[in-house]
This record gives C-alpha cells, sequence and structure tokens, in this order.
C-alpha cells in the first residue's frame, strides 16, 4: 500500500505573515505527532509568490512543497506564466493540476488538452503532477460520474508513462464537494476511487496499485478518519481546512490512525 499523502491547497489565501505563522505552528504540531514518516507525507501548496519563503521555513520539517499549477512550455512570451524548471528551483516537488477551479471557474477554463500538455511537462521536468479529477453535480446526477472520470483520465494522460509510479498522483475532487462543506461519503469516495485505480491499470497495468489516488472536497478533521480508511484513498488534498494548523493536523492524525 502506498504511503499516504496529506497535502493543503492554500489557493489564493493568506499574506505571507500569516503563511510563515501556519507553517511554524505546523512544525510544532507535527514534532508533537512523533514518527510518522513511513505513513504519511504532508505537504503544503502556497501562492507560488510563498514558494521561496516556504522552501525555507520547512527546511528541517517533515513538510514537503507543491505548486498550485505550472505551464506547459519551458520558456518564452508567456506572460504570467511560471514553468516547471522554475517551479522545481523552489524546491516543490508537487505540483496540483487540472484543479476543478482552472477547470471551470478561472477564465475560460483550461481543458484537457492543456491540462496534458502540462502533465506531460511536469513528469518531464522531475516534479510529480496531483492531476485532479472530478464530475459536477449535474454530471453525478445524469449518471455520467463514472464516463467523466475515465475520459478525463484517458485524456490528460495521453502518452504519459511512469518510470516510477510515484511520479504521479491522482486526485478525486468532485466539484460539488469543493468547498461545500459537502464531502462524499466513504463509500461514495471509495468506489470513485476503485474506478479510477481500474482506469490506471489499463494505462499503467501493475504500476496502479502503486499510484498514489488522494480523496478532495471538503476533507475536515472530523471526517478525515472514514474517508482514508477506505482502501483505495491514499491520502488527502485539503482545501479549508488546510488553513488552519489544528485542522490540518486533525486530517493527519485521522490518517495516522488508519496506519498505525
Ligand atoms: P476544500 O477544497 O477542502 O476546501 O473543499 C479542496 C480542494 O479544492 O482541493
Amino acid at each position: 500500500m502506498p504511503k499516504f499523502l496529506i497535502a493543503g491547497n492554500w489557493k489564493m489565501n493568506l499574506n505571507l505573515r500569516q503563511a510563515r505563522d501556519l507553517l511554524a505552528r505546523l512544525a510544532e504540531g507535527l514534532r508533537a505527532l512523533g514518527d510518522f514518516a513511513d505513513r504519511a507525507d504532508v505537504a503544503v501548496c502556497p501562492p507560488a509568490i510563498y514558494l521561496f519563503p516556504t522552501a525555507k521555513a520547512i527546511e528541517g520539517t517533515p513538510v514537503q512543497m507543491g505548486a498550485q499549477n505550472a505551464y506547459f512550455e519551458a520558456s518564452g512570451a508567456f506572460t504570467g506564466e511560471l514553468s516547471v524548471a522554475m517551479i522545481k528551483e523552489t524546491g516543490a516537488r508537487y505540483v496540483i493540476l487540472g484543479h476543478s477551479e482552472r477547470r471551470h471557474t478561472i477564465g475560460r477554463g483550461e481543458d484537457d488538452w492543456m491540462i496534458n500538455r502540462k502533465v506531460l511537462a511536469t513528469i518531464a521536468g522531475g516534479l510529480t503532477p496531483i492531476l485532479c479529477i472530478g464530475e459536477t453535480m449535474a454530471q453525478r446526477q445524469a449518471g455520467q460520474t463514472w464516463e467523466v472520470l475515465s475520459f478525463q483520465l484517458a485524456a490528460d494522460l495521453s502518452s504519459v508513462k511512469l518510470a516510477q509510479p510515484e511520479n504521479l498522483i491522482i486526485a478525486y475532487e468532485p466539484v460539488w464537494a469543493i468547498g461545500t462543506g459537502q464531502n462524499a461519503t466513504p463509500q461514495q469516495a471509495q468506489e470513485a476511487h476503485a474506478h479510477i485505480r481500474s482506469e490506471l491499470s489499463r494505462l499503467f497495468a501493475s504500476q496502479a496499485a502503486e499510484i498514489r489516488i488522494l480523496y478532495g472536497g471538503s476533507v475536515k478533521a472530523d471526517n478525515a478518519e472514514a474517508i482514508m480508511a477506505q482502501p483505495d484513498v491514499n491520502g488527502a488534498l485539503v482545501g479549508g481546512a488546510s488553513l488552519s494548523a489544528d485542522s490540518f493536523l486533525g486530517i493527519l492524525r485521522g490518517a495516522l490512525a488508519v496506519r498505525r
């Protein structure tokens, strides 16, 4: 079974002082948890402008770092974008890609073609994508959940080859559960994760068993343990509850309770 990953997606929140404060509290809380390194990875994904200060603040702690986006071109006239190599220079190891806010909310939205370019560029650049997929409420109600997940995986992972299964992470994030307080039930999460795992088997054969599939969407300290206890759930991508050290640590404790 792959190690859990509990990753915080700060989105466009916190100022620099608040970010440093949160990281200090997190480091303190993690020290109190003792040694969990063989059972779980912990990461934060700050706004890109805070990647360097975050890298400094997490030195000597078990906290890892990810970015919330990257562009697929290596360099050039792409005003406002950041390349994978630039993100790698900060010390980040993960890049969130295909988040539903980027697919559905920001501008005209990113399509699967662009997400696929980004996944390929991220892996080629030596970072690990956390590829977010998930259905909207309308799609779920229309009975299209499996079809949507299968399509997104096939399109976003087109031509992807993995040297190691650790080089790819999927986050199942039902759009209706993000930031709504309405999390998927543990059973709904497990069903979706099992479907994702079987699609990954078609793409990556036996590597699929070792690819981490995170659940995201209103994960909180009080629902984390039940969701993390599902056999195909390998961690969480946490938005709102990652902005407080107490609630983020509570989620990590939920995961550690599953694997003592
Ligand atoms: P949430 O966000 O935990 O606030 O629902 C999750 C995410 O968007 O990754």
